[in-house]
């Protein structure tokens, strides 16, 4: 009898127990849910009133995260117009090369300091040969020496060719260790100057031009312009993200039956960057590569 006093004793306690555990269980969860933020990025929209079309243009969307929605002009500007059109855009309608070289840097330069990796390499030539390349952008310059190479070609050749050469002019933090010649007024490395001095020293300012700001910024610019090239150059970042965004943003300025090529396939640097990023462009558009010495060539398949 005492046992099975017990036994009902501890089912009654058990029982309690089952829903004292339940109740705490259910206000835990209930905190967890009021005191956690919804998962949406969207602001909740009034049930009330339909939104307007500025309320839903404006919404967050994909697109936000790349910047990417540039209108491209309809109509390309003539080849022979290009020159003035970034001076007009860019350099307030004056060459850059007027009056060059400015008092504050008068006597910093070295008459001529031209240092490149694989910039006078035999793509360039096959390349020129082949495209007779009216516009030519580059994209990563440093002191020009293959934009100063190809200059040297389509004179040769008798081509009336334009270089646009897109760098900011910065290098890249700890370039100095190999670089230290090139002189700094207030933190100011003087790298496009040391290219302008570059370039006026082989005579080049009719055909070479800077155009110095980062990458990204200025090829959308340019698609926007209507300026397109006949042969682009990619050699600026290394890293896949700086690789895959001037691959996709140049692309958008080729002309029809232009060639898109680039520097730097083979280095350990390129195989995690460059590499993956040119791999990943022609399989997405269905483009073949091809190899010529050091550099990447992207031919319509
Ligand atoms: C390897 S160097 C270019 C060398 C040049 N093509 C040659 O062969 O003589 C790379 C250049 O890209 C520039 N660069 C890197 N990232 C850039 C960016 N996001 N925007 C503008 N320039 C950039 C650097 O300033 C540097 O001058």
């Amino acid at each position: 009898m005492i046992k099975e006093q017990r036994k009902a004793k501890a089912k009654a306690i058990a029982v309690k127990l089952a829903y004292v555990i339940l109740l705490l269980l259910t206000y835990t969860l209930g905190y967890l849910v009021a005191s956690y933020p919804s998962s949406s990025p969207y602001p909740p929209l009034s049930h009330t009133s339909a939104p307007s079309i500025v309320q839903l243009a404006n919404l967050p969307n994909q697109l936000d995260h790349f910047r990417v929605t540039t209108h491209c002009a309809d109509r390309p500007v003539q080849p022979g117009l290009v020159r003035q059109t970034i001076l007009d855009r860019v350099f307030n309608s004056t060459s850059p090369y007027q009056d060059f070289p400015p008092p504050h840097v008068r006597g910093r330069l070295r008459p001529k300091r031209i240092k490149g990796w694989g910039s006078n390499g035999a793509v360039f030539e096959n390349l020129i040969r082949k495209v007779k390349p009216r516009t030519i952008i580059e994209v990563g310059t440093f002191l020009g020496a293959s934009a100063i190479h190809m200059a040297n070609l389509t004179r040769q050749l008798g081509l009336q060719t334009q270089i646009l050469c897109i760098d900011d002019f910065r290098g890249w933090p700890g370039f100095r260790d190999r670089f230290r010649d090139i002189s700094m007024v207030n933190g100011d490395v003087l790298l496009l100057h040391q290219f302008m001095q570059n370039v006026v020293s082989v005579n080049f300012t009719d055909s070479v031009l800077p155009v110095p700001f980062s990458t990204g910024s200025v090829l959308d610019k340019l698609c926007e312009w209507g300026i397109f090239g006949d042969l682009i150059e990619v050699d600026a970042g290394h890293d896949f993200n700086s690789a895959w965004s001037d691959i996709n943003r140049a692309y958008r300025i080729l002309r029809p039956g232009g060639v898109l090529f680039g520097h730097d396939y083979f280095t350990a640097a390129a195989d995690r960057g460059v590499k993956r990023a040119v791999t990943l462009f022609a399989r997405v558009h269905n483009l073949k590569i091809r190899i010529d010495g050091q550099h990447w060539v992207m031919d319509p398949a």
